[in-house]
């Protein structure tokens, strides 16, 4: 290890994994007998006879274990893992940051987290005001109309976004076939389009890594529907024509579709709805910081221009006249309904909390998760390649090119990466970065993990100069090396069969 690193790593914290133990199943654990409760026998007639039919019945083969070896073993598990309350989290496009524990204290007041969904509107005031006030936070931020917070993922707001711009086009009989996309886009964005019902057609990105004016005056006919732009892309630029690129769309007759997952970067600095933008997505889970843990639950809430506003999704929350709230299911032009009541409520109530904490500070989350990308870009550079060079906003993308002069490849630094106690970032995506290593830091981050991470990219590159093979046969501190993902993803075997013993 390099003085540089030792040095950066004892300011703050060397999180470098000591060497990994091997952790049986909680299976092989098993032992005929075992029991994980002790209660005293039943010494009172039985209350209540549970039917036959309801009882569990003894599955043969069944774990039989004891309370504290359960305890261990599943703390143990999480001691192997890499999370963000124990360092940096570098994987691009996710935003991993910090989830500040007042808003899971708020989230967990019984007001919210008791209400039940199908309680009358007369008892669940307090409930519908704290979303009607999260929507008019949102469409505050995003320089819109009307916000619906029923999407329970980005994806799940991409469909509905591209459903109201198809809802619409048909309303006014100009039904039309395709969604523009850029090749820097999240998959989703495709993926959407297609579930929704359009051709997709790919535009190539400029040699700055934005979307080429030529390329979307040329593409952009009257049978296009929308142009469905990540602002900042997913190379972490901005879209510096975005004013341009709305006026060519809308003098199509297009609308302008914005994937604001990467809002968290500009979010209390700029406007939305300011650029020409009709139509826009955000992710709960990512901006504005609740949890992602095990996939969800996410919480996409569309923000939309005046004249989408009509097809949201119902039910919409209203405020009457008399300052009471109630849910509008009575929209005739509404795309319907994408889910059960709603949303993720309890993720509603951890956003307006962080929200509601900066105030009209909320531009700092922004300037701070840029400030911090761009730290690590400089503290890189030279270091990895940068393919585009136009300024980084949240996120900034490296190549492996130099590394893979002496066949080091993007897997093969990430892998390194969880021997120095990182979270691996994300790689080969985008996908016209080749062997792209896509890093995002996010604004939570304090000076000393974003130098612990560089000083650890900067040695795996003096590594992957001098000494390949350490960096080739990485990680050399987790249970299970390499695996062989090809053959993993190909032959999924997901259960474990005590005839067979245990899988690897
Ligand atoms: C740019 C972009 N668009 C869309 C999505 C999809 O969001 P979700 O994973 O919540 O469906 C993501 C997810 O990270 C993203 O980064």
């Amino acid at each position: 290890m390099s003085v540089e690193l030792e040095e950066k790593t004892a300011a703050s914290d060397d999180r470098r994994r000591p060497e990994p133990w091997h952790e049986p199943l909680v299976f092989e654990r098993s032992g005929a007998g075992k029991i994980g409760y002790s209660l005293p026998p039943l010494d009172v007639p039985e209350a209540l006879a549970i039917p036959e039919n309801l009882t569990r019945r003894e599955i043969e083969g069944e774990t039989e274990i004891s309370e504290v070896e359960v305890a261990r073993h599943f703390t143990r598990l999480s001691r192997l893992n890499f999370s963000i309350d124990e360092g940096l989290y570098p994987l691009g496009s996710c935003t991993m940051k910090h989830n500040p524990r007042t808003n899971e204290e708020v989230a967990r007041l019984p007001g919210f987290a008791a209400a039940h969904p199908l309680a009358p509107e007369e008892v669940s005031q307090g409930t519908l005001e704290l979303a009607w006030r999260l929507e008019k936070v949102l469409a505050e931020l995003t320089g819109l109309s009307r916000v619906t917070l029923q999407p329970s993922a980005g994806a799940q707001g991409e469909l509905a976004g591209i459903l109201m711009v198809r809802a619409a086009l048909a309303k006014s009989g100009n039904p039309r076939t395709t969604v523009l996309i850029p090749d820097s886009a999240h998959g989703t964005n495709p993926a959407s389009a297609h579930f929704a019902g359009y051709k997709v057609r790919e535009l190539k990105s400029n040699a700055r890594g934005t979307l080429d004016l030529h390329v979307l005056e040329e593409a952009m006919t009257e049978d296009v529907a929308a142009l469905m732009l990540t602002v900042p892309n997913t190379l972490g630029i901005f879209e510096n024509q975005i004013l341009e690129i709305a006026r060519l769309v809308h003098a199509k007759g297009g609308y302008l579709y914005c994937d604001g997952a990467n809002f968290n970067s500009f979010v209390g600095v700029a406007k939305p709805g300011l650029m020409g933008i009709d139509v826009m997505h955000m992710n709960l889970h990512k901006t504005f910081s609740t949890p992602h843990g095990g996939g969800g639950p996410g919480s996409g809430p569309v923000a939309v221009t005046e004249s989408l506003a009509p097809f949201l999704p119902r039910p919409t929350v209203e405020r009457l006249a008399d300052g009471t709230f109630t849910l509008d299911d009575g929209r005739p032009d509404s795309i319907g309904r994408l889910r059960t009541f709603l949303g993720n409520y309890g993720m509603f109530v951890r956003a307006l909390a962080y929200i509601s904490a900066y105030g009209n500070r909320i531009g700092e989350v922004a300037r701070g998760a840029v400030l911090n990308a761009n730290y690590i870009r400089a503290g890189l550079t030279g270091v990895y390649h940068l393919k585009y060079d136009a300024p980084s906003m949240h996120e900034v993308v490296f190549s492996d090119k130099k590394q893979a002069e002496r066949g080091v490849r993007g897997m093969d630094i990430a892998k390194r990466l969880m021997d120095y106690g990182f979270h691996p970032p994300t790689i080969s995506f985008p996908l016209i970065v080749h062997g792209a290593l896509m890093i995002e830091p996010t604004e939570t981050e304090g000076k000393p993990g974003l130098d612990a991470f560089i000083a650890a990219m900067r040695e795996i590159a003096r590594e992957a100069e001098e000494d390949p093979e350490i960096v080739l046969r990485a990680p050399h501190t987790t249970p299970v090396r390499r695996v062989d993902e090809v053959a993993a993803a190909r032959n999924l075997v997901l259960r474990w069969r005590p005839e067979e013993g245990r899988k690897t």
